[in-house]
């Protein structure tokens, strides 16, 4: 028989228990997380958002509650009522250790079924099960302070902007396409059949119509939606701090955004400075080989292109240049270890990876037949590296127009590297903003260029005649903000003319159609007036991840995707019924289906 709650008070959280505390009449709800019945004495702990409180039912004095605790088994959902006493022996892994609960009284206000998995800290259960019960995995107290955590910062972001001045505005969710190089999330109308909205992939456009409305700062938490393949740090619907100003400068906006993540960062106990230091893209990738390098460590990289002479590159079947790092302390890395480091960097895009080791016994290196002892020196010299290092030259297998494809498989070198060697400072929490983007990067697929950020993205002025004529040569006026190897957001001061934003359009390959019915209603609103603006965007959900200490955004948000884009607890996307399909002028192709399923 199962109890009502009634009028039943609960006094104090579980969690909340102190030695003070004591001899405190005291009631608690929560689910009963374990379970020790020693004969006279039984012992429940009681779990709530806050923590664990033990409960002691005793056999002798309090008879009726003993019998009742006999009943209760895990996840049951109880009330208990009793006394805080101390603990004669103190639990020091619990903040609620120092006492106990003498319990005169339970109630048990619901059954469970035994769960999947035990509820703990750390669960061994495979992901999928965990997802599918996910109320069960939300029930870890892990799970409760990362979403605690996350809430935090998303108040503080919100109590800052406020403070900065600006306003929080709600942009639509049924809209039509906006241009972040993802595919759309598509809504059939009902009303007009054969139309679609799309859900947002940004509030991009709204934004910087806003601007056009002279709403001068804006900003919104908000739900983004992107089909597209799915890694640790995607999701197809994710949160941005989405941010728009009128009459900017580039500093401007980084004084914003460093003053809300100095202060998020705050919240999670992170203490970081203001004025975050700035790097060229250029450099970022030939120092680094990435767009967002992890700045906790360094093992730069050094163009070493010329230590590898023409025969030694043909007969290496090395088409474009080479980047190289000095490993500190690897040079006694096996056979087999440069054999994986090798076959890591191919799976990377490397056509291959030359060694130098520096013993103590002297230096050695797979390539010195080719390239000879005098190159190999300049090699190791280049990357300043001293005995007892490792040498790791790359080369790419493709390259890439308008990019140093070598020196991205070495950056990727400089990653596993830096990990394995335990280079990488977990304390620190190292900023950066990454400017001097190129307008357009070469998509190999539809070999031509595309905008590298999005369309919008301003123009460096000296840049813009040549537009048309040398567009590799473009530079925008874009920025990204990267943490600790993450890119946490990306944003640019904007085209705000017209005539511009057409010409880039047209530099893209829009027809005139395309670009009338893309973008007509955009075009026609710049022509009214529009202020110069710039904004950016934050992803909340990294931002969760990174301050958590997690690996995964799925650890920072409550109903996450599967990397297949499903909710496995919910089961969606689903099938619909035909009534729905017919209303909104929908048939599905059975050969769609099939081809779907193989
Ligand atoms: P961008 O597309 O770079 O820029 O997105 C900005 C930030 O949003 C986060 N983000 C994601 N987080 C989780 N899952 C995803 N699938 C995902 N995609 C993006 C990242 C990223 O840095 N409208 C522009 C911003 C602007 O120009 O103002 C935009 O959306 O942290």
């Amino acid at each position: 028989m199962l109890d009502f709650l009634g009028n039943l008070e609960r006094t104090h959280y579980c969690g909340a228990l102190r030695a003070s505390d004591e001899a405190r009449d005291a009631i608690v709800m929560g689910w009963v997380s374990g379970r020790r019945d020693l004969g006279n004495l039984l012992f429940l702990d009681i779990r709530d958002r806050t923590g664990i409180v033990q409960a002691v039912f005793n056999k002798e004095s309090q008879p009726a509650a003993h019998a009742k605790a006999e009943q209760a088994r895990g996840e049951f959902v109880v009330a208990v009522e009793g006394k805080v006493i101390k603990r004669q022996k103190a639990n020091p892994e619990i903040a609620t250790g120092e006492v106990e609960l003498i319990a005169t009284k339970l109630h048990i206000l619901n059954n469970a079924k035994t769960p999947p998995f035990p509820i703990e800290e750390e669960i061994n259960a495979a992901e999928e099960t965990r997802l599918r019960y996910r109320y069960l995995d939300l029930r870890r107290p892990k799970s409760h302070g990362n979403l605690a955590l996350r809430h935090k910062i998303v108040l503080e972001i919100r109590k800052t902007m406020d403070e900065l001045g600006f306003l929080e505005i709600e942009t639509p969710m049924l809209t039509r396409s906006t241009p972040e190089g993802a595919r759309d999330y598509l809504v059939p109308s009902r009303v007009h059949h054969g139309q679609f909205y799309a859900l947002p992939q940004s509030p991009q456009i709204f934004k910087q119509i806003l601007m056009i409305g002279g709403l001068d700062r804006y900003f919104q938490i908000v739900k983004c939606f992107r089909d597209e393949d799915l890694r640790a740090d995607r999701q197809p619907e994710f949160t941005q701090l989405d941010v728009e100003m009128s009459f900017p400068r580039q500093e401007d906006i980084f004084h914003v955004i460093e003053t809300v993540m100095v202060r998020a960062c705050a919240v999670a106990g992170v203490k970081t400075q203001g004025s975050f230091p700035h790097m060229l893209y250029k450099d970022a990738i030939r120092k680094y080989g990435s767009d967002k390098p992890d700045l906790r460590f360094g093992m730069e990289l050094h163009e070493v292109t010329d230590c590898f002479p023409e025969e030694a590159k043909a007969k290496l079947g090395i088409e474009g240049g080479l980047f190289a790092l000095a490993a500190p302390g690897a040079a006694g890395y096996s056979r087999k270890q440069l054999d994986e480091l090798t076959e890591k960097a191919k799976s990377n895009g490397a056509r291959g990876a030359y060694f130098v080791k520096l013993s103590p016994e002297g230096t050695t290196s797979t390539v010195e037949k080719l390239i000879g002892a005098e190159n190999v020196k300049k090699l190791a010299d280049a990357c300043g590296a001293k005995t007892g290092d490792l040498v790791v030259a790359a080369s790419a297998k493709q390259q890439i127009k308008g990019t140093e494809a070598a020196a991205l498989v070495a950056g990727q070198l400089r990653l596993q590297l830096g990990e394995a060697l335990g280079l990488i400072d977990r304390k620190q929490w190292k900023f950066l903003w990454i400017t001097g983007f190129p307008l357009f990067e070469w998509s190999e697929n539809d070999k031509t260029w595309v905008s590298a950020q999005h369309p919008f993205t301003g123009i460096v002025d000296e840049d813009l005649e040549k537009l048309e004529s040398k567009p590799w040569e473009v530079r925008s006026k874009g920025y990204d903000l990267v943490l600790n190897g993450n890119e946490l957001g990306s944003g640019s001061i904007r085209i705000h003319r017209q005539d511009i934003q057409e010409r880039l359009f047209r530099a893209l390959g829009l027809s005139e159609e395309q670009l009338r019915r893309r973008f007509g209603f955009f075009l026609d609103a710049l022509t009214y007036g529009t202020p110069p603006h710039g904004g950016i965007a934050l992803g909340i959900d990294r931002i969760a991840m990174l301050l958590a200490g997690e690996k995964s955004l799925r650890e920072v948000i409550a109903f996450p995707k599967t990397a297949k884009a499903q909710d496995l607890m919910a089961e969606s996307p689903s099938e619909v019924d035909k009534d729905q399909l017919d209303q909104l002028g929908i048939a599905i192709r059975e050969v769609a289906k099939e081809k779907d399923s193989t």
